[in-house]
């Protein structure tokens, strides 16, 4: 997710030592290019690929004059973290700039007629279409909030819009679908922004804007107008977040926002369905598929393997990266070496991607546009999930699986599976209201030293995610299991004692996993099931039991079922007082 400022001051003083400030208070998160315009005479941009304060450092960002302007940071999704690609972007003649956040699906098509009408292009971006498209109905006589209506009819995918045009001096437009926009009213002008913490420091009262409403800021307000071009009274509510709160949008920490997040994260990435095709048609026939990755991408890549056997019926391998180079040379060119990574930067991964590329095609699936996996890959795919601060991965976890299910449903052709992925937001989002009870569970699981998960099939990866959340963020020993290898050792180690979490959808599998509850349950275990809503019969046989809409089928479980695991995690971590975004010797990326 990109990060959108835009203000109009009161005084007549400049506006962008203060979008500057405001654009700066996103630095936590890490963006890839900043850029700002200012209106003053003329549109006046300024724009770079790299961190805020080292472009600040060579272009001066602070100073540039104008009362009123927009701001964007980029997290690159459509086009690389280049300097042409940087936001704000411009129109033919250089009189209408706009930053944009979010996805458009069906940009490459209105790029193209755009083209074909004499337009010219200068960045790879998606955004770059938004501009041409105001100028385009301003030119057919529209004023700026109309031709920006006009150009949002036209629009596929997901976006908050910020813009502005010298023919309309003092003004500011802005509408947003699917993505954050807050407006601000400050004591110094009115604000509009993609993170309220951005203009905290600013602008205390704030509304947020309706999907199909217009925002139009000026120095004397911001009149917020719906479809019909009525006007809309709303009042402002006060925020009362401090900044740090703010940044985490009110939740006590990053972890719990990013799970927060992941029905979003699951929706967005369903839109690099048509790329994932493209990428698939590319390389041809694929007859064998070798995922490569580690940690929590590694689980991902195990759902993977299963996918494609399952859907494809072609063999499909999982390796550890750091253990690549021993069966390196059992590659050939039918094979595609899928690098799983939300990073995009684990060395063990990056050595094993350059020694899979001599013999085979290569497709990486990574969250940060630009890094190195991105760059040398031969196809990538982006996962949607926005920048992710918390150490112990979640939402970009939730977003590879989506990605990878994407992979198989291309493979095999079978598009049934993601039309059944487009309820997934809704059933995560069904989980996540149960939070409340999964924190009163917690309290009872956070005097254990250790845990067991158990998992068939598709659940495997879900007991082995369940319980490295568990262990890296809670210190507590969580073990994961293939629940019929729990007999070949493990099972000596359950007593009372032994909390045992069996993950136990519906499907296929299920008769299965039910025998091996029994097993641990003859054994005393203290289970915790999580399966199916109204399963009455599995209730009876555990201690606890979190439900999960029935509809859920062991296929698409991994996208459903991880979640509540990740919550226990979370609660079990803040009920022992430990910090869930930073746990002790770990880090989210490893360049070593
Ligand atoms: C680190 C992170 C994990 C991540 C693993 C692999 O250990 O803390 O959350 O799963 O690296 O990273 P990657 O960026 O390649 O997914």
């Amino acid at each position: 997710m990109c990060g959108i400022v835009g203000c109009v001051l009161k005084e007549n003083r400049d506006a962008a030592p203060i979008l500057f400030r405001c654009i700066s208070n996103l630095e936590y998160r890490g963006y890839d290019s900043v850029g700002l315009a200012t209106f003053d005479n003329k549109i006046n941009v300024k724009k770079a690929k790299g961190k805020i304060r080292d472009v600040n450092a060579s272009l001066n960002l602070e100073n540039m004059a104008g009362k009123y302007g927009i701001a964007h940071t980029r997290w690159a999704s459509a086009g690389r973290p280049t300097d042409e690609n940087a936001h704000p972007h411009l129109d033919e003649k250089g009189r209408v700039a706009v930053v944009h956040n979010g996805t458009l699906e069906n940009y490459s098509k209105l790029k193209e007629k755009l083209i074909g009408e004499g337009h010219t292009f200068k960045s790879t971006t998606d955004t770059e279409v938004i501009p041409h498209l105001i100028e385009k109905h301003m030119d057919e006589g529209l004023d700026l909030e109309h031709a920006l209506r006009k150009t949002v009819e036209m629009l596929k995918g997901s976006y908050a819009i910020v813009a502005m045009c010298e023919d309309e001096a003092g003004k500011i437009v802005a509408t947003r679908k699917d993505s954050p926009l807050s407006l601000g009213f400050g004591k110094e002008g009115y604000f509009v922004a993609s993170d309220t913490p951005a203009i905290l420091e600013y602008a205390r009262d704030v509304i947020r804007p309706r999907e199909g409403e217009i925002a139009v800021l000026s120095k004397n307000g911001i009149e917020i107008h719906d479809e019909n071009d009525k006007t809309i009274e709303r009042k402002p509510s006060k925020i009362t977040w401090t900044a740090d709160m703010a940044k985490k949008e009110g939740y006590d920490y990053f972890m719990l926002k990013e799970i927060n997040d992941q029905p979003l994260a699951v929706k967005n990435t369903l839109g690099q369905k048509n790329n994932m095709k493209r990428i698939i048609n590319e390389i041809g026939d694929v007859k064998r598929v070798c995922f490569v990755a580690c940690g929590t991408s590694y689980h991902a890549s195990i759902t993977g393997k299963y996918l494609i056997e399952s859907l494809a019926g072609i063999s499909c391998d999982v390796i550890i990266a750091s253990e690549f180079k021993y069966s390196a040379k059992t590659w050939d060119e039918d094979t595609l070496v899928v690098f799983i990574s939300q990073s995009g930067e684990t060395a063990d991964s990056m050595t094993a991607l350059r020694q899979a590329k001599q013999t085979s095609h290569t497709l990486a699936i990574v969250n940060v546009a630009g890094s190195a996996m991105w760059e040398e890959a031969d196809h990538v795919i982006q996962t949607q999930a926005g920048p992710e601060i918390g150490v112990a991965a979640t939402k970009t976890y939730l977003g590879q699986l989506t990605a990878i299910y994407l992979l198989a449903a291309a493979i095999s052709g079978n598009d049934k599976i993601t039309e059944e992925l487009e309820n997934v937001p809704s059933y995560i989002e069904e989980v996540i209201s149960k939070a409340d009870e999964i924190k009163e569970l917690s309290k009872r699981y956070n005097f254990v030293h250790n845990a067991f998960y158990l998992g068939r099939g598709f659940s495997y990866p879900i007991a082995l995610e369940g319980a490295l959340k568990l262990k890296e963020i809670s210190y507590v020993h969580g073990e994961g299991y293939a629940a019929g290898e729990l007999k070949h050792g493990p099972l000596a180690l359950v007593d009372e004692d032994m909390p045992v979490i069996v993950i136990i959808p519906p499907g296929a599998d299920y008769d299965k996993t039910l025998t091996n509850l029994e097993e641990v349950r003859a054994r005393g275990a203290s289970i915790l099931a999580v399966g199916s809503e109204g399963n009455d019969d599995l209730k009876s046989k555990s201690k606890e039991m979190i439900s999960i809409n029935p509809k859920v089928t062991d296929i698409i479980a991994p996208l459903v079922y991880t979640v509540p695991l990740q919550l226990l995690a979370y609660y079990v971590t803040v009920e022992k007082g430990y910090n869930p975004d930073q746990p002790r010797n770990l880090a989210k990326v490893i360049t070593v």
